[in-house]
């Protein structure tokens, strides 16, 4: 930490404004991603794992993730989406950029950013287990057990059990918006009713 850093820069960033509570601090999350990655590398030691991020709301949990790993790794992207515009699952998940590597015979980590129903990776294992990889697992920052509705196999590492709240930010949005937020953060109510005039 930059000792000279301004205590009270985050009043200025205007997307705190939005944020009734911070859930879970930037602090918090970098520690914990610190613990994740050396677990992998335990796990995974002797063997080249690829490591698949659901975009959008996962691409920054990646990105710090694989620097936590001390092994070789490949990374790869996949576009999913469960979710329309809202807070709501709609249960439908559409592909939107597949996979360029092959993951046949391959250790696949998913780095999903948080299970909510379980849907979207129930769908999306089932469908990467019919390309044979050697292993699968899921490696998710956030889990909302409360919510689920199909029980995803193979969660093999979970960052933080949380509450059934809608979250945002580190990658999660809000209808797009959001995601930039450093830490993950409970909206405000009255966020709800602006966006939903805005829109
Ligand atoms: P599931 O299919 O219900 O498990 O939903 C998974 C996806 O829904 C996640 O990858 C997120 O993109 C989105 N999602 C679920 N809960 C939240 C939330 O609290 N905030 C933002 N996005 C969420």
């Amino acid at each position: 930490m930059n000792p000279n850093a301004n205590p009270n820069a985050h009043l200025d960033h205007e997307i705190y404004r939005d944020i009734a509570e911070v859930l879970i601090s930037e602090e918090q999350i970098r520690a914990r991603i610190a613990e994740l990655g050396a677990q992998i590398g335990k796990d995974y030691r002797g063997k080249l794992p690829i490591v698949v991020a659901l975009l959008k709301g996962s691409g920054i949990f990646i990105a710090d993730l694989v620097r936590a790993i001390p092994l070789h790794l490949t990374m790869d992207f996949m576009g999913i989406s469960s979710y329309g515009a809202g807070t709501k699952s709609s249960g439908v998940v559409k592909i939107t950029k597949d996979l360029e590597e092959t993951i046949e015979g391959r250790h696949v980590i998913i780095a999903e950013d948080i299970i909510d129903t379980g849907l979207t990776l129930s769908y999306l294992m089932k469908m990467l287990k019919q390309r044979n990889p050697a292993s699968i697992k899921v490696c998710t920052l956030l889990n909302k057990q409360a919510r689920r509705l199909l029980e995803v196999e193979n969660v093999g590492y979970v960052g933080f059990e949380i509450d059934d709240h809608f979250v945002v930010g580190y990658g999660l949005d809000y209808i797009q918006k959001f995601r930039n937020l450093p830490c993950i953060g409970v909206l405000k109510p009255s966020v709800y009713q602006t966006f939903q005039v805005e829109n």
